[in-house]
C-alpha cells in the first residue's frame, strides 16, 4: 500500500471492518494501534494489532491519547448495526457518533496526524430517491438532495462535511468513503445489530437443522433491493482511497444489485438446502439502494468486484461454524434459539465503560 512504515491508529478497530483493516495494515509492516471500548471476539490481539487501547472514543482526552504520535488515523468507530438496530436507537446513535466523529478528527488535528480516513455510509443519501426497488444507483452528487436516512445517516453527513472542512482549513489530509452494506467472516451475525447477509446465513442454517420445514423469516416482502460489498473489497478500497489524491466522498460498494429474496436464495444455494420464505413485518429501511460506481472507477481506476455468491461462499461456513461452536459449548440450548427475531431496543448508551446503571 505504502512504502513507508507508518504508525496507524484504527479507531473502532476491534469491530468488523476495523479488525480486517488493522490486520491488513499490520501484515504490510505498519505499527498498528487499535482503540476501542470493546475487545475483538474472533482475533487474538497479536493477529491484528501491535497495541490495544481500551478507550471510550466519545471523550476528547481519550481520542488525544489514541492519536498521539500517529501518522495516519482511520476512524471506524461508530454505534452501528443493521435495520433492526439503527431504526430503533436514533437518539443514542446521534449522540454517540457525533461525539466520536468530532473528537477523533479534532484529536488527530491537534496531534499533527498527517492523514485521516472517515467511514461514512450509504444512509447519507436522501430517502426519497430510494423509494423504488428498481433504482439505478446512487451517485455521489445525490447526497444533498434532501433528508438522509435516520439520525445515523444525518450524523454521517455532517461528519463528512466537518472532515472535509478540516482537510481544507488545517494541514491534515482527509479522505471519506461511503460504505454500503459490508459483509463477511467476523462480522456481527446475531444479537440484533446484524445486517441482512449475516442474518440470512444464520437463519438459513438454523432453518435447516432446527427442523421447522426450512422456514426463513424475512422482514417485508423481500423485494427491497441492496448492493452488498465483501470485506476484502472494502479493506482494499479503504487503502486505495486513503492513498489517493481525491478529497471528496466516494461510494465504496459493489454495484451488483439484488433483492432481499435473492440473497436468501443465494445463501440457500451455497448451503445446498431448500427454504420456505415467510414474509413478516419488520424494519425495512429504504426500498431500493444500489451504488453508482462511475466516480470511484474514474478516480481510482478500481471498484469492488467480488460477486455476492463468492462472498457468501466464504461467509456462510464461518457463521455456520460459529453457531456450531456455541451449540457445542452449551451457549444456546437448542438451534431454535437462533431463529427468533432479534430486534432489541436498547435504551442505554451501549457503553461498556461508563457509570450509567442501565449500561452495567
Ligand atoms: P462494528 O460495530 O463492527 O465496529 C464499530 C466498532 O466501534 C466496534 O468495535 C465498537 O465497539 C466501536 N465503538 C463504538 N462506539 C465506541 C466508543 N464510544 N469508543 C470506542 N469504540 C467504540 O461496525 P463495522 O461494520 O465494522 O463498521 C465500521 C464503520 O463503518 C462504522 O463507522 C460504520 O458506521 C461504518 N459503516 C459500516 C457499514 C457496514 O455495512 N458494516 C456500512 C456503512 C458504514
Ligand atoms: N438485518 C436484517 N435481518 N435485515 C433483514 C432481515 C433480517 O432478518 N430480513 C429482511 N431484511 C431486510 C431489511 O428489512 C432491509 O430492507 C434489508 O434486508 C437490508 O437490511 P440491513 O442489511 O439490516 O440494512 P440496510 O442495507 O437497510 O442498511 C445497512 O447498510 C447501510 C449502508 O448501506 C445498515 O447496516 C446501515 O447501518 C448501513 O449504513
Amino acid at each position: 500500500m505504502c512504502e513507508l512504515k507508518l504508525k496507524c491508529l484504527v479507531g473502532g478497530g476491534a469491530g468488523f471492518i476495523g479488525s480486517h483493516l488493522a490486520k491488513r495494515l499490520k501484515s504490510e509492516g505498519h505499527y498498528v494501534i487499535v482503540a476501542d471500548w470493546a475487545r475483538n471476539e474472533y482475533f487474538e490481539q497479536y493477529e491484528f494489532c501491535d497495541e490495544f487501547l481500551h478507550l471510550d472514543l466519545r471523550v476528547l482526552e481519550n481520542c488525544l491519547k489514541a492519536t498521539d504520535l500517529c501518522d495516519w488515523v482511520f476512524n471506524l468507530a461508530a454505534d452501528m448495526g443493521g435495520m433492526g438496530y439503527i431504526e430503533s436507537n436514533q437518539s443514542i446513535i446521534l449522540w454517540n457518533n457525533t461525539m466520536i466523529s468530532f473528537n477523533m478528527l479534532e484529536a488527530a488535528r491537534r496531534n499533527g496526524c498527517k492523514r485521516f480516513f472517515y467511514s461514512s455510509t450509504a444512509c447519507i443519501y436522501p430517502e426519497h430517491i430510494q423509494m423504488n426497488e428498481k433504482m439505478t444507483g446512487l451517485r455521489e452528487d445525490d447526497a444533498w438532495l434532501g433528508k438522509p436516512q435516520g439520525s445515523y445517516g444525518l450524523e454521517k453527513l455532517v461528519s463528512e462535511e466537518i472532515t472535509m472542512h478540516y482537510g481544507h482549513d488545517f494541514p491534515i489530509i482527509t479522505r471519506v468513503a461511503r460504505f454500503h452494506n459490508i459483509y463477511g467472516p467476523q462480522g456481527t451475525w446475531k444479537g440484533g445489530r446484524e445486517k441482512a447477509p449475516a442474518a440470512f446465513c444464520r437463519k438459513v442454517f438454523v432453518a435447516h437443522v432446527a427442523g421447522n420445514n426450512g422456514e426463513v423469516q424475512i422482514w417485508g416482502d423481500g423485494q427491497q433491493t441492496r448492493s452488498f460489498c465483501y470485506i476484502d473489497d472494502c479493506v482494499e478500497g479503504i487503502l486505495r482511497i486513503m492513498m489517493s489524491n481525491y478529497d471528496k466522498p466516494l461510494n465504496l460498494s459493489s454495484d451488483e444489485m439484488v433483492s432481499i429474496n435473492d440473497i436468501c436464495d443465494i445463501v440457500a444455494d451455497v448451503a445446498s438446502v431448500s427454504v420456505q420464505k415467510k414474509h413478516i413485518p419488520g424494519p425495512e429501511g429504504v426500498r431500493g439502494r444500489n451504488s453508482d460506481n462511475s466516480r470511484i472507477k474514474e478516480v481510482l481506476n478500481w471498484a469492488p468486484s467480488i460477486l455476492l455468491k463468492d462472498g457468501i461462499q466464504k461467509t456462510y461456513p464461518w457463521i455456520r461454524s460459529q453457531i456450531e461452536k456455541e451449540q457445542s459449548t452449551g451457549h444456546i440450548a437448542h438451534y431454535a434459539g437462533y431463529l427468533s427475531e432479534v430486534r432489541q431496543v436498547w435504551l442505554s448508551c451501549q457503553c461498556s465503560m461508563c457509570e450509567h446503571p442501565e449500561c452495567n
